[in-house]
């Protein structure tokens, strides 16, 4: 079997060289062209169980392509790779960590079987949360006066905020009676607008920080802690209102936490992969432990289906091999999420972490620099609202771009004739985009050419349940690490984000203190401005 050297590219593999040879005899075929094959669908499209639809059919992919793209995956090595993180051991080199997160689903919700002792420590955690999350959520934990809670607040960002804030959003359906807020930017409204509408007595703090060292999270902290000291708080009062989810015990203790208050995201749980961990507390309070549960559950059964199913039925490594078919071989470095479902308006900025964070990166695993792209750019918006916004440009503007279109096919509200005309929505965007629309007026008038042949995905479900949200959760996680594993790139650090903390670090000095650094001349200029405030 040909094999790529891990210390190689993937394009020294044949496979991608054929697939440079496929991406230039196919150039000219257009969508309209394959679906002459009237059974393009069926072949097409994959369920992962009858509540679950991946219709790929609208991609520049026949037969031979997939097959080389499978080829592709296989020469790669990704079987072994997929076997290693399904058992916790795919190593994060540059962190010499092991990569856990599908363990960590496994292992809160394995009943039996002896556990390691990670994961006797995991599951330690995420029952003292379900414990807690049903005192809240039934009133019998009080706040410091002894009224019951009524309002939940996270502090965090990034992966400690945008997964939990995506999630609790897309429930909003099955939300608790609890009031949640998130707060991450350190843009001091974030913090102030939450607050105005806070009673300190019944309300708690999530401080979600898998390292409790970032900027914005412990300003926002400290803050906090003020104000709830300003509002007749006590240091003896923060049990009942303050907990951290953080893997640095100690530097929560430090800011005041209880200890007994502080649960770990779990090491080898990467802050963007933490979605199914303790840093979704603040959901399991926004939708109940039962919910939770049921996310948990949908996000197993997608990788189970990841871990086992043939690659050539298996959706996130299909899913995976199209966007680099694009990428690599068709010069498209976009991606359009758009899920048609108001609660989902976080679902693009939540993916944006995700893929970017995860696989913006211009070094090989051996710490070299590469010559093929990697991850592409992520955008996107809720449909229909977006077909007034950006729509022109899929239809008519000259980028190369895909998208991904999600709904489900029953709303999670009474109004019908609503979700009807939103489907249509769906079903008539994807068909217009695939097969254009000719001239509309007899003389030639390009201005009203709807060229058509622009690709994308349909992701149909039942309804955006908390199991679909598991669902399509691990389906982008897992699509996310076949992405890296084909590119030879590490998925699970974010190094780039260091050198904008870095530089932080050396202009504060010169805000605080009203000073002149050292600094390019648009930064001293800039500065001087600031100074004349
Ligand atoms: O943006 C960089 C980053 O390290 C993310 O990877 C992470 O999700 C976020 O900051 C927050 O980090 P922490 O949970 O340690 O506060």
């Amino acid at each position: 079997m040909e094999s790529i050297p891990r210390s190689g590219d993937p394009n020294v593999a044949l496979a991608w060289n054929r697939l440079l040879e496929e991406a230039c005899h196919t150039e000219s075929i257009s969508l309209r062209q394959l679906f002459q094959d009237s059974k393009r669908f069926d072949t097409f499209s994959l369920n992962l169980d009858t509540d679950f639809l991946v219709d790929f059919s609208k991609n520049h992919v026949s037969q031979e392509t997939l097959d080389l793209l499978l080829k592709l995956s296989e020469v790669s090595g990704l079987a072994r790779g997929m076997a290693q993180l399904a058992a916790g051991k795919y190593l994060n080199g540059t962190e010499n960590i092991m990569v856990r997160h599908t363990l960590l689903r496994r292992a809160l919700l394995r009943s039996k079987g002896e556990p390691t002792p990670w994961e006797a420590s995991i599951r330690k955690g995420y029952q003292a949360l379900q414990h807690i999350s049903e005192k809240i959520l039934s009133g019998v934990w009080c706040g410091f006066s002894g009224k019951p809670i009524t309002t939940v607040v996270n502090i965090g960002i990034g992966g400690s905020h945008l997964g939990a804030m995506m999630l609790s959003c897309a429930l909003k359906p099955y939300a608790s009676h609890l009031e949640t807020h998130y707060i991450s930017n350190v843009d001091g409204s974030s913090a102030f607008e939450v607050l105005k509408s806070l009673d300190a007595e019944t309300t708690i703090f999530i401080i979600v920080s898998k390292t409790f060292k970032t900027q914005e999270t412990l300003t926002n902290a400290e803050r906090i802690k003020a104000w709830f000291f300003s509002r007749g708080g006590r240091k003896e009062h923060m049990p009942h209102h303050f907990f951290a989810i953080t893997d640095s015990e100690n530097a929560a203790v430090d800011f005041g936490i209880p200890i007994q208050n502080i649960f770990p995201v779990g090491s080898g749980v990467g802050g963007r992969f933490s979605i199914s961990s303790a840093a979704s507390f603040a959901v399991m309070l926004s939708v109940g432990v039962d919910h939770f549960e049921s996310f948990l559950n949908g996000a197993r059964e997608m990788d189970e289906h990841f871990f086992t199913a043939d690659f050539h039925r298996n959706i996130p490594v299909i899913l995976a091999l199209i966007g680099i078919w694009y990428q690599n071989f068709r010069g498209m470095d976009a991606q359009l999420i758009l899920p048609y479902d108001v609660h989902l308006r976080h679902f693009p900025t939540y993916l944006q972490q995700l893929v970017m964070e995860s696989n913006g990166k211009r070094a090989d695993q051996e710490g070299r620099h590469i010559s093929y792209a990697t991850g592409p750019l992520i955008w996107g918006g809720v449909g229909t609202d977006v077909q007034h916004s950006f729509f022109q440009l899929l239809h008519q503007g000259v980028q190369k771009l895909h998208c991904d279109f999600l709904c489900a096919t029953v709303p999670s509200h009474p109004f019908l004739e609503h979700h009807q005309e939103l489907v249509s929505h769906v079903l008539s965007q994807s068909k217009a985009m695939m097969l254009g629309g000719g001239v509309v007026s007899k003389t030639l008038d390009a201005h009203r050419e709807f060229p058509g042949n622009k690709p994308s995905n349909t992701i149909l479900y039942r309804s955006a349940s908390p199991e679909t949200l598991g669902k399509l959760v691990s389906m982008y996680e897992h699509k996310t690490f076949v992405q890296g594993f084909i590119w030879n790139i590490n998925s699970f650090d974010q190094w780039g984000v260091a050198l904008g903390k870095k530089t932080f670090e050396e202009v504060l000095p010169h805000i605080r203190e009203e000073t002149l650094g050292a600094f390019d001349a648009s930064t001293e200029g800039l500065l001087r401005f600031y100074h004349r405030r």
